[in-house]
């Protein structure tokens, strides 16, 4: 990733062009999307919205880099994806985006402290100290008397306040979370949206999926799809 800051395009986080994506099941490809243009500017706070099976997570993954599309363009901080190599895409993924899954995917056997740290020793961003960092982020969503808690210590809200600490650590361009208050009940759930739209106000670039029409709401847009297709409405 040599030229990669003469690379960085000003405007937009993320460009998807004309991206498909297809699943090869036995003998057959699976369409899964179909020709998304979609484009999202730093500071933007998009929802997608759609049924389930319509392919929000395959969207979400292919946005978020764990993996390559089948036709069309993921371009990334004005990176094209298909350009890079696996090595380079996964330094790409860590350095620039934080991820936020329904059901958490913490670390069972690492504490707060050491689950939000461990995308730091990955990759190793010169002059950051890791749990320093860590600390100051579970601080900043409410978990300073939980540092050395384990994630089967911590209730459903509590675990992922500490995988948007986590999702921060790297201080990524872009923020992708799946449904990040699918698996809690609505008022924890209000607490963790509360925070998505607090970092939003700072500045950041966040697209949520989300079933919930009312948790739409927080986002400047909404972007529907339907069997693997953007509408309009
Ligand atoms: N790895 C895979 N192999 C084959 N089909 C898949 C795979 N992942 C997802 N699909 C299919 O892609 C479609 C969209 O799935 P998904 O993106 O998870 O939808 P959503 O998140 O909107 O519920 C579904 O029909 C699903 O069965
Ligand atoms: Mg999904």
């Amino acid at each position: 990733m040599s030229d990669y800051q003469n690379d960085i395009d000003d405007e937009y986080v993320i460009r998807l062009v004309n991206l498909c994506k297809s699943y090869q099941v036995g003998d057959m490809e699976v369409p899964i999307l179909k020709d998304i243009n979609l484009s999202v500017k730093k500071g933007e706070f998009v929802a997608i919205m759609g049924p389930s099976g319509s392919g929000k997570s395959t969207l979400m993954n292919m946005i978020g880099c764990l993996d390559r599309p089948t036709c069309g363009q993921v371009i990334v901080m004005g990176m094209d994806i298909n350009e890079l190599s696996d090595l380079e895409l996964a330094r790409l993924r860590g350095f620039e985006i934080g991820f936020v899954f329904q059901n958490f995917n913490l670390v069972p056997r690492l504490t707060a402290v050491q689950n939000v740290a461990l995308p730091t020793y990955a990759n190793n961003k010169p002059g950051v100290n890791g749990n320093k960092r860590a600390k100051e982020l579970l601080e900043m969503v409410g978990l300073s008397d939980r540092m050395n808690y384990k994630p089967s210590e911590l209730s459903g809200g509590q675990q992922q306040r500490v995988s948007i600490a986590r999702a921060l650590v790297n201080t990524p361009s872009l923020i992708l979370a799946d449904e990040p208050t699918g698996n809690l009940d609505s008022k924890t759930g209000d607490g963790i949206m509360n925070i998505l739209a607090t970092l939003h106000k700072k500045g950041r670039t966040i697209i949520m999926i989300t079933h919930a029409p009312d948790l739409a709401e927080f986002a400047d847009r909404v972007v529907y799809l339907r069997d693997g297709e953007i509408n309009a409405k």
